[in-house]
């Protein structure tokens, strides 16, 4: 697998690769500005992305991450998440939070890489979503907050 990961400008983000993670292009385009954004090609063509926000005292929230359907299952997500998560590391950050379903695939894909749950957001995706959003035939209505502490993984 040839990977090359690297920070872009904001107004170069792939916007839709961004929607395959949060389906609200308002909600996309108010955090870009603010955030960082990593961008993964394979043979010159955009195959992932990932943006990031920072929080204040170390802290940064993964905002999106995504990998075009016809790339998915091939290792770029996690090749993807681990460059993000080191260059954080190296940048001298205290954790990195994502918030996401408390079902599904994308769940285990964040605890494999040491994210653990540390809290719950009762009802996020019904107050913040116009439309409901399923997954497998089932409604998400709450969303975990899962937090990546830098200290509870030292190599
Ligand atoms: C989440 C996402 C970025 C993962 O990227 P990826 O390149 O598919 O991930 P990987 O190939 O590294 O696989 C990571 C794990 O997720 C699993 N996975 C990925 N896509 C899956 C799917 N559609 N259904 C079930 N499992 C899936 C893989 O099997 C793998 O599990 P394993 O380690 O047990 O084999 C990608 O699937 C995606 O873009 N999804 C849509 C957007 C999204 O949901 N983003 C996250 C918002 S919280």
């Amino acid at each position: 697998m040839s990977l090359l990961i690297q920070e872009v400008l904001a107004s170069d983000a792939p916007m839709e690769l961004l929607l395959l993670a949060d389906p609200s292009e308002d909600k996309v385009r108010s955090y870009l500005s603010g955030s960082k954004c990593f961008v993964a090609s394979s043979d010159g063509a955009v195959v992932g992305a990932c943006v990031a926000q920072p929080l204040g005292a170390g802290a940064h929230e993964l905002m999106s991450i995504a990998v075009q359907p016809t790339h998915q299952r091939s290792g770029y997500g996690t090749a993807l998440l681990k460059w993000v998560v080191e260059f954080f590391r190296k940048s001298g950050a205290s954790q990195i939070e994502v918030g996401t379903g408390t079902f599904g695939y994308q769940l285990t894909f964040y605890q494999k890489l040491g994210f653990r749950v540390t809290s719950i957001d009762h009802d996020f995706f019904v107050n913040n979503y116009a439309e409901p959003i399923f997954e497998n035939g089932i409604q998400h209505f709450d969303m975990l907050r899962l937090t990546l502490r830098y200290s509870d993984n030292v190599a």
